[in-house]
């Protein structure tokens, strides 16, 4: 794609820095929100106080700042709606999509791999998607194109997979969301031999795992899962160059309906990460309990440590920052 076809602002050079800072900021300030509230059995309060802190972060913001994707419409959601305006009102226009508390039940019951996601572009950056399901699938970067496809057998994929890496299908490391909806997914993997991870929750950082299997260990994320989700994990594909593919699942008359009422009237569509998150991308994600991919809010007497980590499509650069912060 040229320069002049595309259909969304870029992110100008000189916002880059501070919109990528000031990102980390709401996103480490939602995680100790939340991070209070870990074991306490509250899932509703956890996510609340993590989208207030991240919203009262982002109208901090010298932005004149969009949410793409939050906790839902504007109506539906109290705070951090489709179409909300943050920040100053004045800057950089910012199209937002944001996930304050990915793994809510996590966090309720202080089980690893809670998170909270945030994605920034420039307007136009990032695809609004209505509150559905996606098939999805990702894997890492510098495999031949084809080597995997939405529309292949689960077998298929990882044996194609396992010839593209060298090794035997057993030693291919697939993730899937531990869910009943799943069940034939896990069978056909099992006996097409391949090992089956399977989480609990957050599917965000699985695909971030899958596009990053040196370091994880997954090799390809399998399954479905929430669309908004789809939107940030591809934001972070993005930066990582791996390879990810998304459709809706909208085989109800009322699933094709809200389809519709977002605008997207091809609901059988196979989405690249480029379609999901089409701008130039900025992704973070800070843990709130210790996890795979950050490590939790660590408080002490006087001191409170976030990790995150963040990425940037343009550059491909990821970085993980440590931050101590006063109490
Ligand atoms: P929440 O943080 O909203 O609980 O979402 C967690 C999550 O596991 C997502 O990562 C995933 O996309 C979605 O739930 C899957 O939905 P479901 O739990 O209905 O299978």
């Amino acid at each position: 794609m040229t320069e002049a076809m595309r259909k969304d602002q870029p992110l100008q050079a000189q916002d880059r820095w501070n919109v990528t800072l000031q990102l980390v900021r709401a996103s480490e300030e939602a995680a100790v929100a939340a991070a209070h509230w870990r074991g306490k059995g509250e899932e509703r309060a956890a996510d609340e106080a993590a989208a207030e802190s991240m919203q009262d972060a982002l109208n901090s913001m010298q932005i004149d700042g969009r949410i793409i994707i939050g906790e839902g419409t504007h109506g539906e959601a109290p705070m951090l709606y489709a179409d909300q305006k943050v920040g100053s009102g004045e800057g950089a226009q910012i199209d937002i999509a944001v996930d304050p508390l990915e793994g809510t039940t996590l966090c309720a019951k202080a089980q690893n791999d809670s998170l909270v996601a945030i994605a920034a572009s420039g307007r136009g950056g990032l695809m609004r998607v209505p509150q559905l399901y996606m098939h999805k699938i990702a894997i890492g970067p510098g495999y031949p194109e084809g080597t995997v496809d939405l529309d292949n057998s689960a077998t298929d994929n990882v044996r194609s997979l396992a010839r593209a890496k060298g090794v035997p299908v057993s030693e291919i490391n697939v993730c899937v969301l531990d869910r009943p909806r799943h069940g034939e997914l896990i069978a056909e993997l099992r006996e097409a031999g391949a090992a089956v991870r399977l989480i609990r929750d957050g599917d965000i950082a699985a695909v971030i795992h899958a596009a990053n299997a040196a370091e994880s260990g997954v090799d390809i994320y399998l399954g479905s899962g929430g669309a908004p989700e789809g939107v940030l994990a591809a934001a972070a594909v993005k930066c990582l160059g791996g390879f990810m593919q998304a459709r809706f699942i909208a085989d109800r008359p009322d699933l094709a309906d809200k389809l519709a009422e977002a605008g997207i009237k091809d609901w059988n569509k196979v989405y690249s990460a480029n379609d999901l998150a089409s701008g130039d991308v900025i992704f973070a994600a800070t843990g709130v309990t210790d996890g795979t991919l950050v490590q939790g809010v660590k408080f002490a007497a006087s001191t409170v440590t976030t990790s995150t980590i963040v990425m940037e499509s343009w550059s491909g650069a990821v970085r993980w920052i440590s931050a101590r912060h006063a109490r």
